[in-house]
């Protein structure tokens, strides 16, 4: 029996909720499969930073270093400025374990509504594969000046390196998918990094002839991810455009309350990290009414990724069979139940013994 080894960090907000709910439908996935999954639970948050002014202790990557998996919740809350809850714990960690791709899965779930009303589950099925270590999200640049002439000047950086590896892992993905992929780009705009992005994706298309490839300015894509969702499979954007593209994507589907991510480190030489796509929503936190079909999804997607195709299957279908009945819905999802009773239908949904 596989024994695997989770990071768990809740976080903060409706990052706690949903966290117990995903832990819930995993640890008994993993008990009709055959494997354990041991979780250790880490409390850095922005109420960690409140009392003791960091998001995580100073060893915080070597702590995590060890274990299998990530499975994060969310962070963000009052009080604490977004840059310091992103720069203190997210970035770092991507960052450090070379976790270069931020993969996210958008589909139009069984019972749920789109406001695309009318399109079949099989037109709304698309990926994102958004640059996750690098490009408009950088630490170059700063402020100057002040009063009446004060500015603020932020470079981007794109790597070769980078660039190519996002790129090549969007089209080995096409492959086993629909064979088509769109690169999110700004060319005409922006006059440096895009036409360097665009350079290279027309570099490494040439190698993959079986795979139809096309660029499309990033605006123009916003309107056809909404009024032709048909055509778009597999997405390669920057950093900041895969970032905007993967909200709106999950807006014509369900919701962020179903959209899950994964930062992977596809080398495998470090631990990758899954999450949902939402954030820690301090609108309705506290209040045990966060969907938590997210943040299951992306325990699904750690399944996939220690290699428990079956248990990752069973947790995604018990998603769909939950939903499709429509019974356990909660309010983003015009049902009443809370967090917990949508969780333990899903749990319940894989069968098996409690
Ligand atoms: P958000 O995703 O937290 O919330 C946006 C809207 O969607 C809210 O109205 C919220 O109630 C709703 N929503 C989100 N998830 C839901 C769920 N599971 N069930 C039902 N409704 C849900 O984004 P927002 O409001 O921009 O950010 C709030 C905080 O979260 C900020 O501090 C932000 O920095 C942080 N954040 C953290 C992320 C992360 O940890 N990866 C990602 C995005 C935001
Ligand atoms: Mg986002």
């Amino acid at each position: 029996m596989s024994d695997y080894r989770i990071a768990s960090i809740p976080g903060d907000g409706i990052g706690v909720d949903v966290q117990i709910e995903a832990r819930k439908v995993l640890d008994r996935a993993a008990g009709q499969y055959g494997f354990s999954l041991q979780w250790t639970e880490f409390d850095w948050s922005c109420e960690r930073f409140a009392t003791s002014g960091t998001m995580m202790p100073d060893d915080g990557i070597e702590q995590l270093a060890g274990f299998d998996q990530i499975l994060l919740g969310a962070v963000g809350f009052l009080g604490v400025p977004d840059h310091v809850s992103l720069w203190g714990l997210l970035i770092p960690v991507r960052r450090a374990f070379a976790q270069y791709v931020n993969l996210r899965p958008v589909r139009l779930l069984p019972g749920t509504t789109s406001v695309l009303a009318g399109r079949g589950a099989e037109e709304l099925e698309m990926v994102i594969v958004r640059e996750n270590s690098e490009g408009e999200y950088s630490t170059i640049g700063g402020r100057h000046g002040s009063g009446a002439g004060e500015f603020a000047v932020q470079e981007s950086v794109f790597t070769r390196v980078g660039v190519e590896r996002i790129i090549r892992y969007a089209f080995e993905l096409a492959r086993t998918r629909s064979g088509n992929v769109v690169s999110a780009t700004k060319s005409n705009g922006i006059i440096h990094t895009m036409p360097f992005w665009d350079e290279i994706f027309a570099e490494i298309a040439a190698g993959y002839p079986d795979v139809h490839s096309e660029q499309c300015h990033i605006d123009a894509l916003a309107a056809r991810m909404v009024q032709q969702p048909e055509r778009i499979d597999v997405v390669v954007a920057s950093n900041l455009f895969g970032d905007i593209l993967s909200d709106l994507a999950a807006a014509v589907t369900g919701g962020l309350g179903m959209a899950p991510s994964g930062n992977i480190n596809p080398a495998r030489e470090h631990p990758s990290m899954f999450e949902a796509v939402h954030g820690s929503a301090p609108d309705i936190a506290g209040q045990g009414i966060a969907n938590p079909v997210a943040q299951i999804l992306a325990g699904s997607m750690l399944l996939e990724h220690l290699g428990e195709l079956d248990a990752a299957r069973a947790v995604s279908t018990a998603v769909e069979k939950v939903l499709a009945a429509g019974e356990v819905a909660t309010p983003d999802l015009g049902g009443k139940a809370t967090t917990a009773e949508l969780g333990t239908a899903i749990a319940d949904a894989l069968g098996g013994y409690q």
